[in-house]
């Protein structure tokens, strides 16, 4: 170990490409594994870490950042950042960065092919076809629903929010934000499809409740891939079960990745495990910029993208 090179922890293995360009500048503390560190070890770890890069699956609370007592910065590879306590970490001084834009299209993406699987009945498609149930081709036969013509309601008015409303156009929808064009309450009340973009807050958590999804069409079809509290499950599957609204899909869980039991057994529901950024383009840009992120910081640089929490508000901001 060389003493003037800060020492770092890297809570999971990283492509060699970018873990090289990281050892170039710094004592790298590697878990070499895509298992998280259990908690313990990782205020072990922590102890004399001037950085760590880590994932949303690290709970980067107040006790484990106390172990860090020459912790300069928490580089998340994730533009979500509800893993890390911030008020804790700006008490001790503590940079916290994220990993914006680099994923923006990647999960307006992955929205995108939620929203078509739903409308267009894709998963219990396939579910019918591996199954031996498909009797052929019938004029009635697993009728979905048309995009073109529609309303499509984005709650989030960030970076993924309108990357998603950017594509509307292209099957023929019209995209509205709540907030900006018209209230919650209008938005649910008046769209096809609703679509969720806005951070993990307080004021965020079952954001869609019993009585948001009551307010929706019967027709509607819901989107999550924001994070899981945003919607309350037990709620969602009531109102899945009872035909409240016609379908929903999902990419993120209130207790990843344990999944309500009462949606598992919805045929309309799509359930997709957390793939919003998971493409291999996008992953390397979101650990390359952590890393970059790390790096400035534990020099005395400004970093790169520090996470700015948005203020609580009534409107739901966006990622
Ligand atoms: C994020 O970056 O917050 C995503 O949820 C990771 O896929």
């Amino acid at each position: 170990m060389n003493a003037n090179r800060p020492r770092v922890l890297v809570t999971r293995r990283i492509p060699s490409s970018v873990l090289e360009k990281l050892q170039a500048v710094c004592d790298v503390d590697l878990n070499d594994s895509q298992v998280p560190i259990p908690p313990d070890e990782l205020k072990a770890r922590l102890r004399d870490a001037r950085g760590v890069v880590s994932v949303l699956t690290d709970r980067m609370d107040a006790d484990v950042l106390a172990s860090g007592s020459v912790l300069q910065v928490v580089a998340n590879i994730a533009v979500g950042y509800d893993n890390i306590d911030i008020p804790a970490a700006a008490a001790r001084g503590i940079t916290v960065t994220n990993t914006p834009d680099v994923l923006t299209e990647a999960t307006a993406e992955l929205t995108w092919a939620l929203i078509l699987a739903a409308a267009r009945r894709i998963g219990e498609g396939d579910r019918l076809v591996r199954t031996g149930g498909w009797k052929g081709w019938t004029l009635d036969f697993m009728l979905g629903t048309e995009l073109r013509g529609k309303q499509l309601g984005v709650i989030g008015r960030g970076r993924i929010g309108r990357a998603v409303a950017a594509k509307a156009p292209a099957f023929g929808m019209t995209a509205v934000f709540a907030k900006e064009d018209m209230s919650l309450d209008e938005l649910l009340v008046s769209s096809d499809v609703v679509s969720i973009h806005t951070s993990l807050r307080p004021d965020t958590r079952h954001l869609i409740d019993k009585r948001a999804l009551a307010r929706m069409k019967r027709t509607a079809i819901l989107v999550n891939s924001s994070r899981g509290p945003v919607v309350d499950e037990a709620a969602l599957a009531w109102a899945l079960g009872e035909r409240l609204i016609a379908a929903a899909a999902l990419d993120v869980y209130e207790r990843e990745p344990i999944v309500h039991e009462a949606l598992l057994g919805l045929e309309n529901v799509v359930l997709a495990p957390h793939l919003g950024s998971a493409t291999r383009e996008t992953r390397i840009a979101m650990i390359d910029l952590a890393v970059r992120n790390l790096i400035e910081v534990v020099h005395g640089r400004p970093a790169l993208t520090p996470v700015v929490p948005p203020q609580a508000d009534a409107s739901p901001a966006g990622r």
